[in-house]
């Protein structure tokens, strides 16, 4: 499946099962406008459904992964628009940068790639996994322009980053480093820009290689739990254990048990089990 140039804002391109979406208004820093937040909810709905599509990584065009939410298309012009319209714009952005993208059903990393700054934090942190460059700026800068943090980017810090750090990037402003990010734990790791491509690829090979159902019940299934109690976990995560056993075709329980116990041809310690399929 082509997709080349099908969407204004963002290009996608799928390749040896990982599909590379890059938000795609370098002129404008990949600044999130109605267009691009519409433009993304399609993108996600069509790769989903995309079999070659397996692993999905969210980059930006030029030097910047996103500057956030577009400062004039998203906030100025809407301001002149009929309230209920701010509804929509608001719902329109929700709806891919964390409802869509956090609970996707194949596995997703987020490949920073230089400026990051505000509401990017949403789909950053809704994204499983993120790698960043070295050279990339991460930044609140809300407090800088006037309002405080918009959509759930207070939430996506509250989920990944310690109190302490959290207020001080909200209420300062200040930028901070790809290093800074992987030692806040915002991001897996921060490598140099020059190696970002050949990384991210390498950890999307590794998740090519396991089971793709039990891959998204261990992923939606973990951020599902931080928000329920233990009661309500060992429910849902047995339910979703025997949903997962259920709907594995290629029937990976049972498999890995045999390599392991009768074929002694594996230590699931240390390695995956050989799919057949
Ligand atoms: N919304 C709308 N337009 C934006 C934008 C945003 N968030 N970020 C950048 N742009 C536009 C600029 O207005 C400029 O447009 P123009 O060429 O029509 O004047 C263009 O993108 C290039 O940006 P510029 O500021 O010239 O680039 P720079 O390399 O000097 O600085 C940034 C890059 C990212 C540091 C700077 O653009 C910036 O601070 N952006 C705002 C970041 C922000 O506060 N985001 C939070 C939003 S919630």
């Amino acid at each position: 499946m082509t997709y080349e140039n099908r969407w204004e804002t963002v290009d996608v391109n799928v390749e040896n099962g990982i599909a590379w979406v890059t938000l795609n208004r370098p002129e404008k820093k990949n600044a999130m406008s109605p267009t691009l937040n519409r433009e993304m909810i399609d993108v996600l709905e069509t790769l989903e459904l995309d079999q070659d599509a397996r692993v999905l990584v969210l980059t930006g065009a030029g030097d910047s992964w996103t500057a956030g939410m577009d400062l004039k298309e998203y906030f100025r012009e809407v301001d002149t628009q009929p309230e209920i319209f701010q509804e929509r714009i608001r719902r329109d952005s929700c709806r891919w940068q964390w409802q869509l993208l956090r609970m996707y059903s194949k596995p997703t990393i987020a490949m920073v790639n230089g400026w990051c700054f505000g509401g990017g934090f949403s789909p950053l942190v809704a994204c499983d996994l993120a790698i960043a460059a070295d050279e990339a700026t991460f930044g609140l800068s809300e407090i800088n322009w006037g309002i405080p943090p918009g959509n759930l980017v207070s939430k996506a810090m509250a989920d990944t980053v310690g109190h302490r750090a959290s207020l001080y990037y909200i209420m300062t402003g200040k930028t901070f480093s790809g290093k800074e990010a992987e030692t806040m734990g915002l991001i897996n790791k921060s490598v140099p820009l020059a190696q970002l491509k050949a990384e991210v690829t390498e950890l999307a090979n590794n998740l090519l290689e396991k089971n793709p159902v039990v891959l998204r019940t261990a992923k939606n299934g973990f951020k599902r739990c931080r928000e329920l109690t233990w009661d309500q976990n060992e429910d849902y995560l047995y339910a979703k254990l025997d949903q997962c056993i259920h709907r594995d075709t290629e029937n990976g329980r049972q498999e890995g048990m045999k390599q392991f116990l009768d074929e002694k041809s594996i230590k699931p310690g240390l390695q995956s089990y050989k799919r057949t399929g």
